[in-house]
């Protein structure tokens, strides 16, 4: 299945069990303060789950345009050197606003993913939170996975919060093995060994985390569900990569054709620039900029990390804003707001690369003049700082 059969497959299932497709907010939360960026599905259905308004429908299913590069969900170190975590991401997702709970949410999960979708069950893992003996049991009794592929865990993998404050609840994920020897698998590989993806996250929200770090209960249960596109398209499409989904690939071969390079010979630059472009146009489309604070500093962190990589890969003229044209192929048909601005977003990524190109012509010849003085040996704290703070180096350069 394309990336695209796979999102219109995930909401078609849920609407036949009378969900109601809402569209994904925008990736910059309007009346959040504890968000910089929308990091879940879940976030723009906050209020139901506080009480604080009412739904017109107990249930909803989307695709939510996520970004995880702050705060308690940040993934940026892990963007590139492996092959799953993104910047930018598609979540797939299904809620109950106080309607069904933990059985319908199991049996929903494990019919999509093995007779929908007809993963292999010996591929396939679940976990529940250590106490949860309701998922525990729910799973033996209402779907046919073998009972030694249920595990317990902890709260750290399986009690599941959307930042410091906010609604949260135990969990129970489903993973997928992408070894080639089925018989190698482990229980104790889950959570701990990159043959095993996370694919789908089935949060019972039945708490809220209250500023002073307590818990209070929540006066109804429900259900949220996150579902990575990226790595569901990877496991059906037969890769071990994210990147070589079709979710990717055309921005890759953009890549590889203006820096003509290989991306099987030199995998992350090209991964970090084909991430980092979707989290740049995505932002910008919903109204963040560039800029030296807050969310804005991020997406400047962003397009200079992988300003550097294209260096890295001989391209030192701007080159990202012409990769936007690119998504707009790849995703403008489910997300219009990409191509509607694409103008926008162009104009902006090229005036930040040209001016990220400026700074760092400058701090390379500052930086010359440091290596050149002699007896050098390494470069002192206050250099350094300089190096990052006036002339914009990133850290890792
Ligand atoms: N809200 C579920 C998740 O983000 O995994």
């Amino acid at each position: 299945m394309t990336s695209k059969e796979i999102r219109k497959s995930f909401v078609e299932f849920f609407e036949e069990k009378n969900h109601k497709f809402i569209r994904s907010s925008s990736v910059v939360p309007s009346d959040d303060p504890t968000l910089l960026f929308t990091n879940a599905g879940m976030n723009q259905f906050k209020p139901i789950f506080l009480d604080q308004i009412v739904p017109e429908d107990p249930r909803a299913v989307n695709s939510q345009k996520c970004i995880r590069v702050s705060g308690k969900h940040n993934d940026l170190e892990e963007v590139g050197v492996d092959t799953f975590h993104h910047t930018f991401f598609e979540m797939l997702g299904n809620w109950s606003f106080g309607d069904y709970y933990k059985k319908e949410a199991i049996q929903w999960a494990w019919e999509l993913f093995t007779e929908r979708w007809e993963l292999d069950k010996e591929r396939l893992w679940a976990t529940v939170y250590k106490d949860d003996d309701e998922a525990f049991n729910l799973w033996l009794e209402v779907t046919d996975i073998k009972p030694e592929r249920v595990i317990r865990c902890g709260k750290k993998d399986n009690f599941w919060e959307m930042g410091d404050t906010g609604p949260c609840g135990p969990c129970s994920e489903i993973h997928f093995y992408i070894g080639d020897d089925l018989e190698k698998q482990h229980a104790s590989g889950v959570n701990n060994s990159d043959m095993y993806w996370e694919l789908w996250n089935l949060v019972f929200i039945q708490n809220n985390r209250i500023e002073d770090g307590s818990l209070i209960e929540l006066p109804a249960k429900h259900v949220d569900t996150g579902a990575g596109l990226e790595r569901i398209a990877a496991v059906m499409q037969g890769k071990d990569s994210n990147y070589d989904t079709d979710l990717f690939q055309p921005i890759i071969l953009a890549i590889q054709e203006k820096a003509k390079s290989d991306y099987k010979i030199n995998p992350i630059p090209h991964r970090v620039i084909a991430d980092h472009i979707r989290m740049l146009c995505f932002s910008i489309a919903d109204g963040a900029l560039p800029s030296n604070e807050g969310r804005g500093y991020v997406l400047r962190r962003i397009l200079r990390r992988a300003s550097r990589f294209g260096r890295s890969l001989g391209l030192e003229e701007p080159f990202m804003f012409e990769l936007v044209q690119v998504l707009v192929e790849t995703m403008g048909d489910n997300f219009p707001e990409i191509n509607e601005k694409k103008n926008h977003i162009e104009k902006v990524i090229r005036a930040e690369e040209n001016s990220f190109n400026d700074t760092l012509d400058r701090g390379l010849n500052h930086f010359e003049k440091i290596i050149n003085q002699e007896d050098i040996v390494n470069i002192n704290g206050e250099d350094a700082f300089k190096l990052y703070d006036t002339y914009g180096f990133p850290f890792d350069l």
